[in-house]
């Protein structure tokens, strides 16, 4: 659907008041490599996509949300003054507990109706819930500011921030900030190259020379992703905790040098936390060195590094799978692809791959033939543009 098509919509379904209507945007993301990192204060390097979530939206003069999307029924209707209430609902959990946690951080809101229209798969992977948390946010902060006469702009990183704190308190994932920054902060054409310790960024040119970024969905439905992505992070806490009493000053496993963490890996005892830990400082080494690559337009090497990726997310971390294994097996056996890992939190979701643009149309049809083979779900491809971060379209 088009902008114009969603006003239409809108106004099927809430009326022409004769007030205009406001149109935001904000999208999913694609993690290029560092994954697992984030929470660990480590580096992350994801780009926006031109999926997103958009949504169409007007002031109310009363403290009343009205919530719909363009593909469910159901309308979810809620006070700003009691939002707590509809913590446990099925859809509009994240829009309400987005509205909770800026009227917490002392924004002042108004009632608004507003219609979604999603176009980030949901649960793949590519951050669909982070897209509608920061449309949401830019979305109550623009007009809640008209409203009360404040002037002030948009703080897009605050946005993202308090976006993951209801992720936290409202969806119960303990997530990292990496997807609902590369939301607000997206820039077309650019990757993000992110240092969550003190989300200092560069926006890094992604000239992929005639290369294509391919996204395969293994449409495997994601079960207790929750509970396992939590469990990771746990681990990864118990191992900080070791190696803080060897390494004096530490206060994350970002901090950690790969001779450090090779020096006193004998003190974490517990073989699970320890290629935990492996994972995510190696990991943090090959996000540098991946940025760096690209840099030089060594696109090879950054390909090298995203196999490596997969591997240490497949054998020390464990969150890959059948599904996620054997998109990315296959698509090595590509002649022109150069790197594919799994992106996102893993347990299902999604892998990201660099193919050679006259690969792409072979890619698709021989990776999705073997997949299919292999697991007997039918995957979905996705030929990527990075795109913008969260902004209101005029
Ligand atoms: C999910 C989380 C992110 C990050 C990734 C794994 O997408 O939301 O914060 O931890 O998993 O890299």
């Amino acid at each position: 659907m088009d902008i114009n098509q969603l006003k239409q919509k809108f106004i099927e379904i809430f009326g022409d008041n004769g007030e205009a209507l406001r149109v935001f945007s904000s999208p999913g993301r694609v993690n290029l490599i560092g994954e697992h990192t984030d929470y660990n204060g480590g580096y992350v390097f994801p780009a926006a996509l031109t999926l997103s979530s958009t949504v169409v939206a007007r002031p109310r003069k009363d403290r009343q949300i009205n919530l719909i999307a363009t593909d469910l029924g159901i309308m979810v209707s809620a006070s700003l003054d009691e939002l707590e209430k509809h913590k446990d609902i099925k859809w509009g959990n994240y829009q309400l507990g987005v509205a909770d946690e800026l009227q917490k951080a002392g924004y002042k809101l108004v009632g608004c109706d507003m219609l979604f229209h999603d176009t980030v798969p949901l649960g793949s992977g590519l951050s669909s819930s982070a897209a509608i948390e920061v449309v949401t946010a830019i979305t109550l902060v623009t007009l809640g500011n008209e409203a009360h006469g404040v002037n002030s702009g948009i703080d897009m990183v605050e946005m993202a921030k308090i976006s993951q704190t209801a992720e936290h308190n409202y969806v119960g994932v303990n997530c990292g900030i990496m997807d609902q920054f590369a939301s607000a902060m997206g820039k077309a054409n650019h990757a993000i190259f992110l240092d969550c310790k003190d989300l200092s960024f560069e926006h890094v040119p992604l000239d992929l020379k005639g290369y294509r970024i391919v996204i395969s969905n293994t449409k495997k439905k994601r079960s207790l992703g929750a509970v396992k992505y939590n469990e990771r992070r746990s681990e990864c806490e118990a191992g900080l905790e070791i190696l803080k009493k060897a390494i004096p000053g530490i206060s994350c496993l970002g901090e950690i040098s790969a001779e450090q963490f090779e020096k006193n890996k004998h003190l974490i005892t517990d073989e699970v936390v320890r290629k935990r830990v492996e994972h995510v400082i190696y990991e943090d080494d090959r996000v540098l060195k991946s940025v760096e690559a690209l840099k030089k337009g060594d696109l090879h090497s950054f390909g090298r590094y995203m196999i490596e990726s997969h591997n240490s997310l497949r054998d020390l971390y464990e969150v890959t799978g059948l599904e996620l294994d054997t998109l990315v097996e296959e698509a090595l056996k590509i002649d022109g692809v150069i790197g594919s890992r799994m992106t996102g939190a893993g347990f299902g979701g999604c892998t990201v791959s660099i193919v050679r643009e006259d690969a792409v149309d072979r890619f698709i049809e021989d990776v999705g033939s073997a997949y299919t083979q292999k697991t007997g779900i039918t995957a979905e491809f996705y030929v990527s543009e990075v795109g913008d971060g969260g902004r209101e379209i005029k």
